[in-house]
């Protein structure tokens, strides 16, 4: 783990491998904070390639002999666009960069001094950019990758900021860590046992249901889902308590389909590729509650997990099956491929029985999701103008992109009315995001509060870019952690 710290004093006096200069477009004046010595180098490294500082640009400048080995530029674009996520994408990319510079010790200079978004974003950014998932690739291979930050510092930067910043990225990491382990390693019993360690060792609450006792309790949805799988199904229920008096209380929910084969209505293989990512919403989950352990907030949290193993085995759910779910509602199977929201279907109605203010639920649900949005945006959808205008402010500020779907389309919701049962488990292809929502809405109790993002897509990423990593993102946890921290303080 890389030490960060802030800096006090004047940045010409530090010495180390890199410095990095945040700038905002055409406001050069900050090149005056180096040392003397490399400022002529730099000017003429900005001159020669007509260096902004818009948006997204970076240049790196050798400066042989001077404080620091090399002098990163990081450019922000304009001051009043420019938002905490310029930070933490700058940063990302000045740490990628100084990994295969080979340099370990970095000082980061935020422009205009000590704005606290601005530190935590950074820390963020540097903590999220240098993530990989390698721990499988054997050691000859690893032996050439590049070096990870030993020292960071921030100039002017706050202690409580960069403590803030460093719980939450490594939150995400966390999550990351999760996601990415394969179905033969995180099965919905191993998944249940990291959620119950990590809650052990943070201090929280937690109980796992196993399949005999939700069989007692009548969760039928996820136990249906789980059947086909010799990986019986668990639910997870996490609890954070404040010290004090609790000023609200808050539910998040994840899905958690350690695989998702499409059970009988198996996936073809290019889409089954990937479904290791459908447990994505629950690993978000624990990492929240994790983080949560950490910043104490003075509200009471709780984490809900629905994990199961979605195949065709002999005792898996059919086409046409009826289920009677947790709360009651009937339930006809068109499509054993729609397993997430069967799930979800008894988890939402478990966490309605604490009686919470508001339930955040993320899923993995949909295909129609990432058809709707593309794979950099988050559909959200839910039952409360306020809480979709709070989730939308927040992603500004945190760069996971949100986009609002309608719940309001009365021909649409027809499409989920079953015949024979209360509800039918898919709409079918066209506003398949929508309906999937609409289908969860019916497990919410009345009088919550209730925000569904579907993470299909955003989940995972084939490319690095901004503070993305390849594989999978843990997009949703610092968006969830920025609105929890808005809520307490409402
Ligand atoms: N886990 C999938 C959704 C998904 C698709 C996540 C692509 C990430 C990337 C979900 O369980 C699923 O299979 N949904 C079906 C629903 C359909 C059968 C109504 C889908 O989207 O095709
Ligand atoms: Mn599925
Ligand atoms: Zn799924």
């Amino acid at each position: 783990m890389m030490k960060i710290e802030t800096y006090g004093l004047s940045p010409a006096e530090w010495n180390g491998d890199v410095l990095v200069l945040f700038l905002f477009e055409d406001e050069m004046d900050p090149l005056e904070k180096t040392a003397e010595d490399i400022r002529p180098t730099l000017a003429e490294a900005v001159s020669r390639v007509d260096f902004r500082a818009k948006a997204d640009s970076f240049l790196a400048v050798n400066v042989p002999g001077g404080q620091v080995k090399s002098v990163y530029l990081v450019g922000l674009g304009s001051r009043e666009k420019c938002a905490p996520d310029n930070w933490r994408r700058g940063a990302a990319s000045a740490v990628r960069r100084a990994g295969k510079d080979r340099f370990t010790k970095m000082m980061v200079l935020p422009c205009d001094g000590a704005k606290e978004e601005a530190a935590k974003a950074i820390v963020e950014g540097a903590l999220l950019g240098e993530y990989r998932f390698d721990r499988y690739k054997s050691v000859e291979e690893t032996s050439e990758k590049p070096l990870k930050l030993e020292e960071l510092y921030i100039h002017g930067g706050d202690a409580a900021s960069v403590e803030k910043g460093l719980v939450t990225a490594a939150a995400q990491n966390f999550a990351r860590d999760l996601a990415n382990e394969p179905g033969n390693v995180i099965s919905p019993a191993t998944l249940a046992e990291k959620a119950r360690k990590m809650s052990e060792e943070s201090g929280l609450e937690c109980v796992v249901l196993d399949e005999k006792k939700m069989k007692d309790l009548g969760l039928n949805g996820i136990l249906a889902v789980g059947g086909g799988s010799h990986n019986a199904p668990r639910l997870v229920h996490m609890v954070y308590r404040p010290s004090g008096n609790a000023t609200g209380k808050v539910a998040f929910v994840g899905k958690g389909l350690t695989f998702d084969s499409g059970g009988l209505n198996i996936k073809p293989g290019d889409f089954m590729r990937s479904m290791k990512g459908d447990k994505t919403g629950a690993c978000n989950v624990i990492a929240i509650m994790k983080a949560v352990s950490e910043l104490k907030p003075s509200l009471e949290v709780h984490g809900f997990i629905g994990a199961a193993e979605n195949m065709p085995g002999g005792g898996a759910y059919r086409p046409d099956d009826i289920i009677r779910m947790f709360n009651g509602k009937t339930v006809e199977v068109d499509n054993t491929d729609a397993e997430g929201r069967v799930v979800l279907g008894d988890v939402l109605a478990y966490a309605s029985k604490q009686e919470p203010s508001v339930i955040v639920d993320m899923a993995t649900l949909t295909g129609a999701c990432v058809v709707a949005l593309g794979g950099y945006t988050a559909g959200i959808f839910t039952n409360d103008v306020e809480l979709a205008s709070s989730f939308m402010e927040v992603s500004r500020s945190t760069g996971e992109r949100l986009w609002e779907l309608p719940m309001d389309d009365e021909r649409l919701k027809k499409k989920i009315r079953s015949e024979i049962a209360d509800i039918v488990n898919s709409g079918g292809r066209y506003g398949g995001a929508i309906t999937a929502a609409m289908f969860l809405r019916e497990f919410v109790d009345e009088g919550i509060k209730w925000l569904h993002m579907d993470i299909a897509g955003v989940d995972n990423s084939d490319e690095e870019y901004g503070s993305y990593c390849k594989g999978a993102t843990g997009f949703g946890v610092r968006t969830c952690l920025e609105w929890l921290s808005k809520y307490e303080s409402r």
